[in-house]
């Protein structure tokens, strides 16, 4: 029976080095692009796959995403009283209606991969999805990242991994693949390595921060030593799942952005400030005179 992808695991317990110390005390997945936090545009595209259960693994620092997708009652009753009635619809619809939000701690980061197995009692014998919330993805003229990846795993029953080219110099960042092409956009995964230095590198297509995986992975992180970083390491895991399954690589359609790192961050900030309904004129302007100068 073709089982359809229903939960999303979203590891949020990593310590987020790189933005310290904005991340000393607030998770990096709270960091808003103009006003919305990184968290909420990645549950937003979840649910627009149909995924209906949201899987949050997390560590210390992290309960403010436990209290963002909590009803905020003092609040929503303060907007009622001041006639705040946008703000009010904006608020309440932080929680999508007839979805489940479960929250696991991951008692040390020891890793994706480890983060993952984190969810093992939540997800059960049933394929999922994985989120890197820090990923960013914007698909301007279509469905959404984690829609499209769905309908790849439709299609193909088999775990499926979202990947895009990225500077050849910078393979050291990312889990990379090599693949044999099945059509323009798909690939079977022949070989997967985490971080590879650019020398040792067998393609510059990386594994960004969405995955859809068969829950034989859980056997294979049980089974998977340390690894890069002394990690235990989610590629590792998929490298072992490809003895025994077909995994596929998918270049999805939109554009990432990497705002686990300062650049991409404030790239996602730019963007996403020059689309805002009720800022981009004024942000224009601004960008113009600042140019200008
Ligand atoms: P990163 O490699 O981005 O690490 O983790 P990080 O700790 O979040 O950030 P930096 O590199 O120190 O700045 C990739 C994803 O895996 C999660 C992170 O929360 C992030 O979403 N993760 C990582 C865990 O949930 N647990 C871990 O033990 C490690």
């Amino acid at each position: 029976m073709n089982q359809k992808i229903k939960k999303a695991v979203f590891p949020v317990a990593g310590l987020g080095t790189r933005f310290l110390p904005a991340t000393k005390v607030s998770p990096k997945e709270m960091l808003p692009v103009v006003d919305k936090p990184l968290i909420q545009y990645c549950v937003e595209e979840a649910v627009a796959a149909g995924i209906d259960t949201i899987i949050f693994i997390t560590g210390r620092t992290k309960n403010v995403i436990m209290d963002h997708f909590d009803k905020a009652y003092e609040l929503e009753n303060e907007l009622t009283i001041r006639g705040k009635t946008g703000l009010l619809k904006t608020l309440k619809g932080i929680i999508p209606p007839n979805v489940s939000f479960v929250f696991i701690r991951q008692p040390e980061a020891l890793g994706l991969g480890h983060a993952v197995l984190c969810a093992k009692p939540a997800v059960g014998d049933e394929p999922f999805a994985v989120i890197l919330a820090d990923d960013l993805i914007a698909n301007r003229s279509g469905s959404g990242c984690m829609t499209q990846m769905v309908q790849q795993y439709d299609q193909n029953q088999c775990s499926v991994l979202g990947v895009e080219r990225v500077d050849p110099q910078e393979t050291d960042k990312y889990g990379i693949v090599k693949t044999t092409e099945v059509s323009p956009s798909v690939g079977k995964v022949d070989l997967i390595i985490e971080k590879p230095a650019p020398e040792r590198a067998p393609s510059n297509l990386a594994v960004v921060g969405r995955y859809i995986l068969t829950p034989a992975i859980f056997e294979k992180i049980e089974t998977t030593e340390r690894g890069a970083g002394g990690e235990i390491q989610l590629t590792d895991a998929i490298a072992a799942l490809m003895h025994d399954e077909q995994v596929l690589a998918y270049e999805f359609e939109g554009k990432r952005y990497d705002c686990g790192s300062k650049i991409g961050y404030l790239q996602a900030t730019v963007e996403f400030g020059l689309e805002h309904e009720e800022l981009k004129d004024d942000f224009r302007d601004y960008l113009k005179n600042l140019a200008l100068d």
